[in-house]
C-alpha cells in the first residue's frame, strides 16, 4: 500500500518570519519524511484552483491576497496517517485559541488582518491531497 502523502505550505507569514526551519523540523521531529520541498512564489490561478472549495466566502480575497503576498514553501510530507497528524500539529485554524504545543498555538497570533495569518496550511482529506499535490507539484 503507498504510504499516505499530504501537502503542507508554509504560509508567506511563516517565511518572511524566519520560521520554515522551525516548521520543518516540528513535522521531522514527529517522525514524518519530507518527500518533496520547493519554495515558490503563487500566482492567482493556483491559489484560486487551491482555495477552490473557499469561493465565495468573506474571507476568499483577502486569503487570496495574504497568499500572495509573498514566497511559499509547498512541502510533501508522507508517512502513516500523515493528513491527520499534520493537522494534529498545525492546531486550530484561529492561532489565538489553536492548543500551545501546536504549531499555530506557539508560534501564531491574531494580527488584526482581515484573514487569518496561520503560519501553515495542511490537506484536510486524502481526496484534497491528491488535488493539492497534483496542483502544487504537477505529476506527483
Ligand atoms: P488550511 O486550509 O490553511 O490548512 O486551514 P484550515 O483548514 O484550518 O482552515 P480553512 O477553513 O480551510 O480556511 C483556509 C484558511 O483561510 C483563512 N481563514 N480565515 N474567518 C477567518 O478569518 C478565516 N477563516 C479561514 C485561514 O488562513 C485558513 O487557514
Ligand atoms: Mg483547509
Amino acid at each position: 500500500m503507498k504510504i499516505e502523502q499530504t501537502l503542507i505550505l508554509v504560509k508567506p507569514d511563516g517565511v518572511s518570519r524566519r520560521l520554515v526551519g522551525e516548521i520543518i523540523s516540528r513535522i521531522e521531529a514527529k517522525g514524518y519524511v519530507i518527500a518533496d520541498l520547493k519554495m515558490m512564489q503563487a500566482d492567482r490561478a493556483l491559489l484560486e484552483r487551491h482555495y477552490a472549495e473557499h469561493q465565495g466566502k468573506p474571507f476568499f480575497e483577502p486569503l487570496v491576497e495574504f497568499m500572495l503576498s509573498g514566497p511559499i514553501v509547498a512541502i510533501i510530507a508522507e508517512g502513516q496517517r500523515v493528513i491527520e497528524g499534520f493537522r494534529s500539529l498545525a492546531g486550530a485554524t484561529d492561532p489565538t485559541v489553536a492548543a500551545p504545543g501546536t504549531i499555530r498555538g506557539d508560534l501564531a497570533r491574531d494580527q488584526g488582518t482581515k484573514v487569518q495569518q496561520n503560519l501553515v496550511h495542511g490537506s484536510d482529506s486524502p481526496e484534497s491531497a491528491a488535488r493539492e499535490i497534483a496542483i502544487f507539484f504537477e505529476g506527483k
